[in-house]
């Protein structure tokens, strides 16, 4: 029995090593009483945009406003159709049907639980407007195929990058692959705000010129009081633009860290048949790592025995979205979807986070092992 209680996440490490930096720029944005768009907000979005190598980032509150804005922005809305998958949070979906669109399914790839680009072309109707792929767990999707069938079909592309900080697609960070990237900052993520935050990446000046407006009640551009298209109340407040801006020079480290855990757990894992470790890395493709995912035999009972042994572990996800109350009105098909439901049934995330020492993996490594009796 390991008596040492080693979390899924583990926040508190990273906030304490941070700790008067975080106070000191909240109190700064706090008393320059520009809580607003203010300059930490506007700081944020260049020191963003320059390190994934991006022309714009317009920040705003959350993960799923920014994917909601995105869309709108690049012109998806009532009557129009998005592609995506049904193994993913369920803020992508329904970032999706707030702009009025309705979301249409395509099975995953069972070995990255990504969008699988061979399954999107027969979803494919003259209503289809855009395509969203989900760089899961930290794992870019078939950027190079999918991008390949939008350009065939004149769709748009908005990735959901909310796990996939400094993830690479051909040595293009994720975001900067399709017309815009979703960010989310939300606490547990590669880049977390103390509260809900979120940024959209375009390199198209059109588009970011629309999140601008759409975060912002839908404001015409330098104008006060004119609108030129129904927008909302979406922006970032400046105080978590001050926490991000502490924290962003040491996001690449962090996931270094994050890669370097991976490795060790491939290292320590790699000969035990009960589990299938996450896809690996190769040259120009590599992941964030946000959770660290394996798909294993009996996952239920071996989740009870990490739990046991005071190992934080988690599914996601367990439920596929066609199966959630809120769209059983939709009498989605589960066996249209196999690869989805073998995996909500299978896989298992273990302990992932940039401080975590080789020793803790060593000694979730041992836990798992001593379930399959090896
Ligand atoms: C895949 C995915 N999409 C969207 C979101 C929504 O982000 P937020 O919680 O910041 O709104 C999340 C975060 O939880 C996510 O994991």
């Amino acid at each position: 029995m390991n008596a040492k209680n080693i979390p899924l996440f583990n926040l508190k490490e990273q906030h304490e090593s941070l700790k008067t930096e975080l106070n000191n720029a909240a109190l700064e944005a706090l008393n320059s009483m520009q809580w607003l768009l203010g300059p930490k907000t506007k700081a944020f979005e260049a020191d963003f945009a320059k390190l994934l190598g991006a022309k714009h980032c317009v920040a705003c509150s959350s993960g799923a406003s920014a994917i909601q804005i995105a869309l709108l922005a690049a012109g998806i809305g009532r009557g129009d159709e998005v592609i995506t998958t049904p193994f993913t949070f369920v803020a992508t979906t329904t970032s999706i049907s707030l702009t009025g669109a309705d979301f249409v399914f395509a099975d995953i790839d069972p070995h990255t639980y990504n969008l699988d680009p061979e399954r999107i072309e027969s979803k494919i109707t003259k209503k289809t407007k855009a395509i969203l792929p989900v760089h899961l767990f930290g794992y870019p999707a078939n950027m190079p195929e999918i991008l390949k069938i939008a350009a065939k079909h004149n769709l748009k592309v908005i990735e959901d990058c909310a796990q996939s900080h400094l993830a690479q697609c051909d040595g293009v960070f994720t975001g900067c692959l399709g017309d815009a990237g979703a960010f989310s900052f939300y606490p547990s993520k590669n880049l977390g705000a103390c509260g809900d935050a979120g940024a959209i990446i375009t390199n198209n000046k059109f588009i970011a010129d629309a999140c601008e407006s759409l975060r912002h009640s839908g404001r015409s551009a330098g104008k006060a009081y004119e609108y030129d298209r129904e927008g909302s109340t979406l922006r970032m407040h400046e105080i978590q633009a001050a926490l991000l801006g502490v924290k962003l020079p040491h996001l690449q480290k962090w996931t270094e860290n994050r890669r370097a855990v991976a490795a060790l757990y491939r290292k320590e894992l790699k000969d035990v048949p009960q589990v299938k470790l996450p896809p690996a890395e190769s040259a120009g493709w590599s992941q964030s790592y946000y959770v660290f995912t394996l798909r294993v035999k009996d996952r239920d009972a071996l989740a009870a025995h990490l739990k046991a042994n005071n190992i934080g572990n988690a599914i996601y996800y367990p439920v596929p979205l066609y199966k959630q109350p809120c769209y059983a009105n939709l009498k989605i098909n589960p066996a249209d979807y196999p690869h989805t439901e073998y995996a909500a049934k299978e896989v298992l995330s273990i302990p992932m986070y940039p401080e975590l020492s080789a020793e803790d993996v060593k000694i979730v490594c041992d836990v798992i092992k001593d379930f399959y009796g090896r």
